[in-house]
């Protein structure tokens, strides 16, 4: 067998993980530092003086990160008391073991981006009085807020085609192409990202949201497979003895997990779906990401009416809720965490033997599995630098194997780039640099295509 290409790099200045650790990452980290600064300066006089303390320590840490970062140090081993008590962290000192020793610009793109996230957590998880405290929170609920437009459209778009859900002789081909169509707003939702999208206002925000954007990006997207997805899923739906489950493996808050929730309420309110699981991380992670509580988070806000102000439109946000809860409680919505999705390692490993095998056997017996957004999308493919017509279900290894049913919905927001057909890739870079572009190879992480990608996992 060939060997797999080799990682992206944070080393290689023509790519976007080279602005990451340059750019982003400490502009991240300056925000964290910025969140727990204002959190202390909030604290009333009546706060114990312990968690001042632990407060100004994190934000040591998270200076020194930075400092570190900057200056391109090595990446040092996870160590202390809490690696006791986390296995994966002796898992990435292992790894980092065995393809360091490591400085910031030599690392691999994948491992090192998840190694500084899982870092910065331990800076909280270490402490008696921040330990559950997000710092990324407070941005995701700005963020989410801003997206009052967005979110009313598809509450008024779902209310009003729920009335066609309830008619009992819906065809087939319609669910079809509702399917395609909720598939599309939850694609589109990841394009609003707050790791991205630290320079934008969050005015710009709003703008990337709405059935008009949509619209005009159906063009952009690279590969679609939905077509596929459906003939493998709809028998089954057509089947009433059929028991069908649904995953997502969640990526961000906000608006991006809105309107995951609206492609589930279909999925759920038509039957096409018995049950969905939603998988969300356990730690703070890549900013915008979704922890269990954002979700019941976002339950409460829809149905707050101090949150979303809005007369006109108030019965169709309650509507939501009232769905949402009454799935969540008959146990047709569930929410499941795994340590595994904080790891480094990569998709390839969601196997019977591999370093996902715990997420595999309860994935093996889903219906269809979606992976949402760009980091899992790296996670899928390796983030390795494949050429970019090799197949996707080569990219993903063993994982095309597994029995799991793969769909990804991603917004194109890193190098990895697989499965075009030939000449698509010469043709975008010609257009990118048309445009006035320096870098040939930045539409690839510019956040304006996408690709719909399935392995049927045999
Ligand atoms: O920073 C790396 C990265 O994976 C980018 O490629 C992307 O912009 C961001 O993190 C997170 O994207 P997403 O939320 O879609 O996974
Ligand atoms: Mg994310």
């Amino acid at each position: 067998m060939p060997s797999s290409p080799a990682p992206y790099s944070c080393g290689d200045n023509k790519s976007f993980a080279f602005v990451s650790v340059r750019e982003r990452w400490p502009h991240i980290i300056t925000s964290a530092i910025d969140d727990v600064h204002r959190t202390i300066m909030a604290f009333t006089s009546d706060v114990d003086s312990k968690k001042i303390e632990e407060g100004k320590a994190i934000i040591s840490s998270l200076t020194s990160l930075k400092y570190d970062m900057e200056h391109d140090r090595q990446l040092a081993p996870f160590e202390g008391p809490q690696l006791e008590k986390n296995e994966d962290l002796v898992d990435y000192n292992k790894e980092l073991e065995r393809i360091g020793p490591l400085s910031w610009l030599s690392a691999p793109w994948l491992y090192s981006e998840c190694y500084m996230y899982r870092l910065i957590s331990t800076y909280f998880t270490g402490t008696q009085h921040w330990r559950s405290f997000d710092v990324y929170h407070r941005q995701k609920t700005e963020a989410f807020k801003a997206s009052k437009d967005g979110v009313i459209e598809l509450a008024v778009r779902y209310k009003a085609l729920s009335k066609q859900l309830d008619t009992p002789d819906i065809s087939l081909d319609t669910l079809g192409l509702l399917f395609r169509e909720f598939a599309d707003i939850s694609l589109w939702g990841n394009a609003t990202d707050l790791s991205i999208l630290q320079h934008m206002s969050l005015e710009d925000i709003k703008t990337l949201q709405g059935a008009e954007v949509r619209k005009k990006n159906e063009e952009n997207i690279l590969v679609n497979d939905l077509d596929k997805v459906w003939d493998t899923i709809s028998p089954d739906v057509s089947d009433p003895y059929t028991q069908t489950r649904i995953d997502f493996v969640l990526d961000n808050a906000g608006f991006e997990l809105f309107a995951d929730i609206m492609f589930v309420l279909f999925l759920l309110d038509s039957n096409v779906a018995n049950t969905v699981v939603l998988h969300p991380k356990n730690h703070p992670w890549f900013v915008s990401d979704v922890l269990p509580v954002d979700v019941l988070d976002m339950f409460n806000q829809l149905g707050d009416p101090s949150f979303f102000e809005t007369k006109e439109h108030r019965s169709e946000l309650d509507y939501l809720v009232e769905k949402l809860i009454t799935f969540h409680s008959e146990g047709r919505l569930i929410i499941r965490t795994s340590p595994f999705w904080t790891t480094y390692h990569s998709f390839n490993q969601i196997t019977s033997t591999g370093a996902g095998r715990k997420v595999w056997e309860d994935l093996k017996d889903s219906s269809l599995v979606i992976f949402k957004g760009d980091l899992n999308h790296r996670k899928l493919v390796q983030d390795l630098e494949w050429t970019r017509t090799t197949p996707f279900t080569e990219a993903i290894g063993e994982l095309a194997q597994s029995g799991v049913r793969v769909l990804t919905l991603r917004t194109c927001k890193a190098d990895v780039v697989v499965g075009l057909p030939e000449g698509a890739e010469e043709q975008l870079e010609k257009a990118w640099v048309e445009k006035g572009n320096a870098n040939k190879l930045g539409w690839a992480y510019s956040g304006k295509w996408a690709v719909v990608q399935y392995s049927e996992g045999n």
